[in-house]
This record gives structure tokens, C-alpha cells and sequence, in this order.
């Protein structure tokens, strides 16, 4: 089975194609058309999205037929982004790919963006399949998954305020860096001594066993504080702000990597699967590669293509849908928050 995918959730219009079957997907084209417009004004404008949305879904889908030399009707189903994110933004996509399957004949599924974050490092690895823990880490969320199969999902925990990417691009902000600043942030901290500055390390001092609340949520909210008050007090920031750079991003990974050990360890997996935008970020990568080896475990991570938002991922996940006999209607609609497909009950004990 062939899937046309449909990513226009936030600033990305993308389409691809992956080929089946789901155990051994081909990604045979993929084109990302990412927004710059955005960065004029600090952040994403929805309806300037939506706009840019409409402009380039055309062109992008027939770059991604041409990448993979197929024709429209070669495609044997198509997947769309349809929740969460800017409701304006995914309308376009999910009003093309209805229009689309509609005028081809072809069946068409809604996909969740988060799961389709789930299957993008299976695209380039081929071992990152369930059972796995997954921490999903970009700007709009963060969230730490066991992931049982594919279609089966257990939330273990999730940020409290702010997404780590978000707390990424507020730092780099308050230290004056391009939005979006993550990787700006990383760069900058290469250069930044370890021992200068010591944020606290936020969720990892109460509450800390298996059932109580904080064991696998994040919040950032403090450390974003403590990084305002680290600026308001240097006395000289262009010599501080790679040192503050630096202990942002350590107190931060810190607080993933424990927290996704602790998931890893409690449900016995072998494999942890990074994803999101932040999931570029190579000090989370080896600091996560670092602590899985003490429990034998593997690290896979997406390569900065796979780890943004794209719509390889959203037509992997799409092809194991329609794979399974799922289809969704003419009434297939856009929203800007749902839960994930396919959860099931987190018990509290399973260490
Ligand atoms: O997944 P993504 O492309 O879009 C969302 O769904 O949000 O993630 C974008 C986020 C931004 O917050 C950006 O600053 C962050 O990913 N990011 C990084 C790095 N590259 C991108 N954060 C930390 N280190 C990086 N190298
Ligand atoms: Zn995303």
C-alpha cells in the first residue's frame, strides 16, 4: 500500500509518500516547505499559517509525486494531519486530502500528529518498533509515552506549563537569540562552562516515587524563571550567556533523561525513542544514549528531517491505519486539541 501524507498542523507544509508494508516502510519522497515568514514576528501567526498553507499545498504535493515518480492514482490511500494544532492551518491540509481522496476514489484517514511523531525514526530505523518507551519533545508538547504496539498507548507523564521546546525558544528570547531558538541555544551552550551556573533541576526533588504525581511530569516554568533572574543579574551578558545557555539546557535534559529512564526501567524496555523538534538536539541524544546503557537500553533518534514536524511520519502512521481497515468520511474534520488514539489505562504499578 502506497500513502500520500499530509503534515499543516503549525508553519510546515509538507507531503510524502511511504510505501508499506508498516513492519518495513519506504519513504519514497518527502518535501518540507517550513514557513520563514514566522520569524519576522517571533513566533507563529496563525493567519498568515493558514495563507502560506494554502499557497504552497499544490506545488508541495506535486513535488512529492515527482520526487517519488508516481502519478496521483498510483497513491493507494492518504493520511492527514487533523489534530492537534492551528485550526486554520490543518483545515487546508484536511480540506485537500478529502478533495483529493474524493476526486481520485481513494480512502482517507485523519492522523494525530503526536502519533505521527511516533512512527518517524521507524522510517529511518528499522528496530525502533514497539514495545518502546518514547519521549516526544517539541514546541508545542512534551510528553512521555510507553508504547505497548503501534495503536497502543500509555501517556505516563507530561509537561505542567511550558513544552521543553518552548521553554527553548523563551530562553533563547531572554538571551537574544533568533526565534526559533533551540538550536541556537545548543551552539551557544557548547560554549558555556558546566559548573558556572546550576539551575535547579525541576520535578526531580518531591514526589519522586512509582504513583506519585510528579514521578514522570516536567515543568519549566521554574527553570525559565531562574533563567530571567540568571539575566536580570549578570553584570556582563555577553560573557554570561553562554554559561546560562549551558545550564538551561543541562537542567533540562537532565530532567527528560531521568524521567525517561524511570519509564524505560518501570515497564522493562529495551528501546527508547526520541521525537520532536527538540529530538535534534545532540546533548539530549548522547545524554540519553549515556543513561539507557546503564540499563542496557538503545537510544534511536530521527534525523533533524524526521524529528520536526513532517508528513512521512503522518503517512507512516496513516499506513498503519488504513493497513489495520480504518477510513474516515466526508465528515473528517480539524482540531486544535484531542487526545491520542488508542490509549490505554497507565497502572501505577508496573515496575
Ligand atoms: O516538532 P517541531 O518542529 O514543531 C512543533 O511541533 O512544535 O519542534 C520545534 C521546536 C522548537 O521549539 C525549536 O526551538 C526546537 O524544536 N528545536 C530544538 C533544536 N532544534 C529545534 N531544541 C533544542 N535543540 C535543538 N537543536
Ligand atoms: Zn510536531
Amino acid at each position: 500500500m502506497r500513502v500520500l501524507g499530509f503534515e499543516s498542523s503549525c508553519d510546515e507544509t509538507s507531503a510524502a509518500i511511504v510505501r508499506g508494508p508498516v513492519e518495513r516502510p519506504t519513504m519514497e519522497s518527502l518535501v518540507i516547505l517550513s514557513q520563514d515568514v514566522h520569524r519576522l514576528f517571533g513566533g507563529v501567526v496563525p493567519e498568515i499559517a493558514s495563507r502560506e498553507h494554502l499557497t504552497a499545498i499544490v506545488p508541495v504535493t506535486e513535488r512529492a509525486l515527482a520526487d517519488a515518480g508516481v502519478r496521483a492514482d498510483d497513491i493507494d490511500g492518504i493520511a492527514v494531519t487533523h489534530a492537534p494544532g492551528l485550526v486554520g492551518a490543518l483545515l487546508v491540509g484536511v480540506s485537500f486530502a478529502k478533495a483529493l481522496g474524493a476526486s481520485l476514489g481513494k480512502p482517507v484517514i485523519g492522523v494525530h500528529h503526536m502519533e505521527g511523531h511516533l512512527f518517524a525514526t521507524a522510517l529511518e530505523h528499522p528496530e525502533a518498533t514497539p514495545p518502546f518507551t518514547a519521549l516526544l519533545v517539541s514546541g508545542g508538547h512534551t510528553l512521555l509515552l510507553d508504547v505497548e504496539a503501534w495503536g497502543r498507548y500509555r501517556i505516563l507523564g507530561a509537561t505542567r506549563d511550558d513544552a521543553a521546546g518552548e521553554a527553548f525558544d523563551k530562553t533563547a528570547k531572554l538571551l537574544g537569540l533568533p526565534y526559533p531558538g533551540g538550536r541556537h541555544i545548543e551552539t551557544l551552550a557548547r560554549d558555556g562552562d558546566p559548573k558556572r551556573i546550576r539551575f535547579p533541576r525541576p520535578m526531580l526533588h518531591g514526589g519522586q516515587r512509582l504513583g506519585d504525581a510528579d514521578y514522570y511530569d516536567v515543568s519549566f516554568s521554574g527553570l525559565k524563571t531562574a533563567v530571567l533572574l540568571a539575566v536580570q543579574a549578570s553584570k556582563d551578558l555577553e560573557t554570561d550567556r553562554a554559561h546560562i545557555a549551558r545550564g538551561f539546557q543541562d537542567a533540562l535534559i537532565e530532567t527528560l533523561v531521568t524521567k525517561t529512564l524511570r519509564a524505560a526501567r518501570a515497564h522493562g524496555r529495551t528501546r527508547i525513542v526520541l521525537g520532536g523538534g527538540v529530538a535534534c538536539n545532540r546533548a539530549l541524544i548522547e545524554a540519553a544514549r549515556l543513561a539507557a546503557s546503564e540499563i542496557g537500553a538503545q537510544v534511536f533518534a530521527p534525523t533533524p528531517r524526521l524529528a520536526t514536524d513532517n508528513a512521512a511520519m503522518i503517512a507512516a502512521a496513516g499506513l498503519f491505519r488504513l493497513e489495520a481497515g480504518e477510513r474516515d468520511g466526508p465528515a473528517l474534520n480539524a482540531f486544535s486539541t484531542r487526545p491520542l488514539p488508542g490509549l490505554i489505562a497507565s497502572p501505577l504499578a508496573t515496575g
